[in-house]
């Protein structure tokens, strides 16, 4: 079945329906997923990213609603990682003269990739335009959103920015546009990609998407690489990745902690209860069990992170450890922190979690709060009293 963007442009990419996980391991996706690839039928037959490997059968039939795989002109490779570039070579192998035009880190990352496409790569920068027939399509070289080799691709007839990964989501649908689907959980989709993505890139994206601003193209649609099209106030994607890069924050805290025997959940409740007293909405995650990648999306919007943990072998338990480690990777901006857990003998938790908050950026405002063993009524004040703190805090930043 053909699915139409506009006239002369057709979806024809791929659903990847049941897949839980992306990048290996690392990324939940809980919905699905889409390799989104678009064919533009003007006088050269043009073909916007690519799918993923297992999912190339399927691009070749959609493709073949309109022209055969043979007569392609011209592949325009937005982006070259795996999900988008791996049904490549088999392309190259029925169609080796057609032209791929890139980026220069393009270049670079599909001779890694693919050395077998080094002779058909043109390089495009931003500025550069090239005519297809009726239509003009011009590039805009969006490194960082989200790797250097990152384009957007412009058809100026049509009004339809192709924006690779940048303004997408992994949520898989049958159908194209965001008028059409459940807005709700596509901005959770959208808002958890930038937070586990991008957020690290978070300046050079104002820039980035400041600069892009300033060329003024129209925009009737933002088709990203993955996920819906834009087509209902396509836009506000856009105003949405200047908030989040900007580090603009919620009043709201997410408390996280790992216990062996309970008591740092008992803490973690107790803070909680010290936070909905002052009219301050958290949500506690347990990280023995909870996503990562979701805890990330809810820290995105949060202004305090309250983090707890039991010690043992005079640190924290690993599965902090590992959600230290994501903090600091991707560097949320204008946070606040705060530290608690209980101990037996050494009691190293409360500086470990301050050190690695230290690392990450996110600034400790209160006295952490320790307890041995097992949390008393006096600890539980404690922690009702720093969810006060954090509150206030919270409301004067
Ligand atoms: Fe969807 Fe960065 O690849």
């Amino acid at each position: 079945m053909k699915k139409q963007v506009c006239e002369g442009i057709y979806w024809v990419g791929a659903n990847e329906w049941s897949k839980s996980h992306f990048h290996g391991h690392e990324l939940s996706i809980k919905h699905g997923t889409t390799y989104n690839s678009f064919f533009i039928d003007d006088e050269k037959k043009v073909v916007i990213d690519s799918v993923r490997d297992s999912k190339c059968d399927e691009w070749f039939k959609n493709i073949e609603e309109f022209c055969k795989i043979e007569e392609l002109d011209i592949l325009i490779v937005d982006h070259a990682e795996p999900d988008h570039s791996t049904a490549i070579p088999r392309l190259l192998e029925r169609n080796p003269n057609i032209q791929i035009y890139v980026s220069n880190g393009g270049k670079i990352s599909v001779s890694r990739f693919f050395p077998m496409a080094v002779n058909n790569l043109k390089v495009v920068k931003t500025g550069d335009s090239i005519k297809i027939g009726k239509r003009t399509l011009k590039f805009f070289e969006a490194q960082m959103l989200h790797w250097p080799d990152t384009m957007f691709t412009y058809s100026d007839t049509d009004k339809v920015l192709f924006s690779a990964d940048a303004f997408g989501e992994h949520l898989s649908t049958s159908k194209l546009f965001n008028d059409e689907i459940d807005n709700e959980g596509l901005w959770y989709e959208a808002e958890k990609y930038f937070a586990n993505i991008l957020t690290l890139y978070s300046q050079p994206i104002l820039k980035k998407i400041d600069a892009f601003l300033q060329l003024n193209w129209e925009l009737k649609m933002i088709a990203p690489s993955h996920g819906i099209i834009w087509r209902d106030n396509p836009t506000q994607i856009v105003e949405k990745y200047i908030h989040w890069a900007k580090g603009e924050c919620e009043g709201k805290a997410v408390i996280i902690f790992d216990t062996i025997w309970g008591g740092t959940e008992k803490m973690a409740d107790a803070i909680g209860q010290g936070l909905a007293e002052r009219g301050v909405h958290y949500k506690i995650f347990n990280a023995g069990s909870a996503d990562m990648a979701d805890v990330m999306t809810d820290l995105l919007g949060a202004k305090a992170i309250i983090m707890g943990s039991a010690t043992r072998n005079n640190t924290v338990l690993p599965v902090i450890a590992a959600f230290l480690e994501e903090t600091k990777g991707l560097k949320f901006r204008n946070k606040i922190g705060a530290a608690f857990g209980t101990y037996g003998w050494s009691g190293e938790c409360i500086k470990r979690i301050e050190a690695g908050f230290a690392e990450s950026g996110i600034e400790v405002v209160a006295e952490g709060v320790k307890s041995q063993f097992s949390p008393d009524e006096k600890d539980l004040l404690k922690c009702k009293e720093l969810g006060h703190t954090i509150a206030s805090k919270i409301k004067c930043k």
